[in-house]
């Protein structure tokens, strides 16, 4: 399928799909809607960025996340930067079932946009597949080449970066069989964040046994959602 690079609203790039009218990132801000959806109500519930007041649930100083679709691997970095600012452990486990190219890697502005060394993104790219990776101080890194139904991990993470394309072009990923596995995949308390609040994926995520929060979206979306187990 053809797939282009895109600049968004708020000046970082994606990737675009001509033919799905999909892309990786909300065209309204990749950054945007990285930052509000994951860090902002995913990665700040359990601490507190120096730079923002937010609401605490649970301070931890060591974290387990999960993220569904690794990508372009912005989710990773914005989570690397961040775990500097609030002094957080992260190991970091992405899943990818189609890792982007190098042209692709390097067609993507996010090291500049965030103000970030080149080299730490470049690595995130780099760095061999299925093995534990240092990437920071405070950040590691396993990426699973695999598909999302081959995830059968037991109460392990804290948190998960649910960031499959949208249930309009791959509806097979917003099910409750999946749901299922990310209810097991998480510890108890953990919680699944999502820029989805489609109806239909809120009742799939309750009927597994999550208790779920709408919350209010990036720019572009009014809703999102926030799964606790
Ligand atoms: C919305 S994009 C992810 C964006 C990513 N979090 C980022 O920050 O770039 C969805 C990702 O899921 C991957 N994907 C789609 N279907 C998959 C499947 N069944 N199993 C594993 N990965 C899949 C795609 O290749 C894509 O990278």
């Amino acid at each position: 399928m053809k797939r282009e690079i895109i600049t968004t609203a708020d000046g970082s790039k994606t990737i675009h799909f001509p033919e799905w009218n999909e892309q990786y990132h909300s065209k309204h801000g990749a950054i945007q809607e990285a930052y509000h959806v994951f860090i902002k109500h995913g990665l700040h519930y359990y601490g507190q960025s120096i730079t923002e007041t937010v609401h605490i649930e649970e301070p931890l100083n060591q974290l387990s996340i999960l993220e569904i679709g690794f990508g372009t691997g912005l989710n990773a970095l914005i989570t690397l930067l961040e775990s500097e600012k609030l002094q957080t452990k992260v190991d970091y486990v992405g899943v990818e079932a189609y890792p982007i190219s190098q042209d692709e890697v390097s067609g993507l502005n996010y090291s500049s946009e965030l103000n970030s060394d080149r080299l730490i993104f470049d690595k995130l790219h780099e760095v061999s597949w299925e093995e534990k990776h240092q990437i920071s101080d405070l950040f590691s890194l396993i990426k699973q080449k695999k598909f999302f139904n081959e995830i059968n991990d037991k109460d392990i993470y804290n948190l998960i970066y649910f960031d499959a394309f949208g249930a309009r072009v791959q509806p097979e990923l917003w099910t409750e069989d999946i749901f299922k596995k990310m209810y097991d995949a998480l510890k108890e308390s953990g919680v699944l964040v999502t820029y989805s609040a489609k109806g239909s994926v809120r009742r799939a995520m309750q009927s597994v046994g999550f208790t779920v929060e709408k919350l209010p979206g990036p720019p572009g979306k009014r809703e999102m959602l926030r799964a606790a187990k």
